[in-house]
């Protein structure tokens, strides 16, 4: 059954109390999602622990079982098993509205020859250019049929190429290598992106035979096998709830102590932390943050990794509203990325919109709450966030975006100390 998620709930919130408290990261959305799309390669089972059960992988999930697959959930878990395939259209609805779809293309096009699909959607910034994908499966000898946004890619077997990405992309990076470890000779990818979450996926798969070299570089080898099995993935924890939390304990604690995570997947927020004059402790799988009155402001442009994540970049703007003096942010990634600064002027921040990339925050400013919108996912939290510290009543509206990718949000936050509640429509 297809689930369209439910756009009407609502969070209401009474801001001003300061957060203590534990808080477990999660594993990592888009580490997940990649994971569920690798499966497509195997016909035999794939177990994936530490596996979030949040809207967007709900939804691939149920685009996976759309396509005939076994998926079976238990407790931070899923098992799935592509034994056969049964159609090579991805549904219309949920393509539309999941910009992460996309990466189902290449496993699909390396297992059966054929994807019919529609231009991935999504958010505000989740409809964005797939040229590079499409680039990449035709120098890999595909043919593209394209009618406005439906595209159909058939090959009759893919064969090894050398992709340079004009771009460096995630998602590009992970479909191009996915597809090259089913097709015959070998593939060199350059200019890859080099997120954690790319050689977690080369790890496993060549636990599962594939052969990957570089994964985390920015040149990646992959001689084509015939076939691929089955086995275990643990996924990381998440690196941008991890972020997110720990932007929230300098802003709302008292002092907040978040487990389960991994540092050092952080590390360029830690060092923009620590500028702003927040105090941290970290020990191997935890870091403990604390609130702090004096924060100073920060200049950042965001990067792709190990620079400073875009998605990252709402919440840290966030923080630079409540430091002394004025923080320029740079979002290089994304267009839309600081559209949500609009919000948080009318919750009484001063952000000034430079161009569509750059802002300048001028703090501090006292939030005041009031009925807002989440345009997306990082700037939703980023909303919930600003409702955590402002005076009075918050109410966040279209939070199916915040669900799409932290799980049971307010009843980690409630956890907390945070006065927060889910009102179901
Ligand atoms: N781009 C192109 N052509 C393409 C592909 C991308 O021009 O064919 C451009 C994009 O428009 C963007 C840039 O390249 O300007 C980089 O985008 P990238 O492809 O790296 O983004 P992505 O792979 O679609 C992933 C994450 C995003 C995260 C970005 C950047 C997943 C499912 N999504 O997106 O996560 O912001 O990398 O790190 O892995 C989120 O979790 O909220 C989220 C948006």
């Amino acid at each position: 059954m297809l689930n369209n998620g439910n756009f009407m709930s609502y969070f209401e919130i009474i801001g001003g109390k300061k957060l203590n408290g534990e808080i477990e990261v999660k594993g990592a959305k888009n580490a997940a999602l990649k994971a569920v799309a690798a499966a497509l390669l195997s016909k035999e089972k794939w177990t994936i622990t530490n596996f979030p059960f949040i809207e967007d992988t709900n939804r691939i999930l149920e685009m996976i079982e759309d396509l005939g697959v076994k998926v079976v959930r238990r407790k931070n878990k899923v098992e799935i098993e592509a034994r056969t395939i049964k159609k090579n259209n991805l549904d219309e609805d949920l393509t539309k509205k999941l910009r992460a779809s996309i990466i189902l293309a290449g496993p699909m096009l390396a297992r059966t020859g054929r994807v019919e699909m529609y231009h991935p959607g999504g958010c505000v910034i989740g409809k964005r250019p797939i040229d590079m994908f499409l680039d990449g499966f035709k120098k890999m000898g595909a043919k593209l049929k394209q009618r406005e946004d439906e595209f159909v890619l058939s090959a009759e077997g893919l064969g090894g190429a050398r992709i340079f990405f004009p771009k460096i992309s995630v998602t590009g990076t992970e479909t191009m290598m996915m597809t090259a470890v089913l097709a015959k000779g070998e593939t060199i990818l350059e200019n890859a992106a080099m997120e954690p979450e790319i050689p977690m996926l080369a790890e496993f798969l060549n636990k599962c035979g594939a052969k990957i070299r570089g994964a985390g570089t920015p040149a990646i080898r992959i001689k084509g096998v015939k076939k691929i099995g089955g086995g275990k993935l643990d996924l990381i924890p998440d690196r941008i709830e991890t972020g997110t939390f720990a932007i929230l304990g300098a802003l709302a604690g008292g002092k907040i102590r978040i487990k389960k995570c991994n540092p050092d997947h952080i590390r360029a927020l830690l060092v923009n932390l620590e500028k702003a004059g927040v105090r941290i402790k970290e020990k191997k799988k935890e870091l403990t943050v604390e609130g702090t009155e004096k924060l100073r402001p920060v200049n950042l442009t965001t990067h792709e990794y190990p620079g400073f994540a875009t998605d990252l970049q709402p919440p840290f703007t966030l923080l630079m509203t409540q430091a002394k003096g004025t923080s320029l942010i740079h979002d290089s990634i994304f267009d839309g990325r600081l559209m949500f600064t609009e919000a948080l002027n009318l919750m009484g921040a001063n952000v000034i919109m430079n161009d569509p990339h750059r802002v300048t925050v001028n703090g501090p400013a006292k939030l005041h709450g009031r009925k807002i919108a989440s345009p997306d996912l990082r700037a939703g939290i980023t909303l919930v966030m600003a409702g955590l510290i402002a005076k009075g009543k918050t109410r966040i509206e279209n939070i199916y975006q915040i669900d799409r990718g932290y799980e049971k949000i307010e009843e980690r936050l409630k956890k907390l100390g945070a006065d927060i509640r889910r009102i179901e429509k």
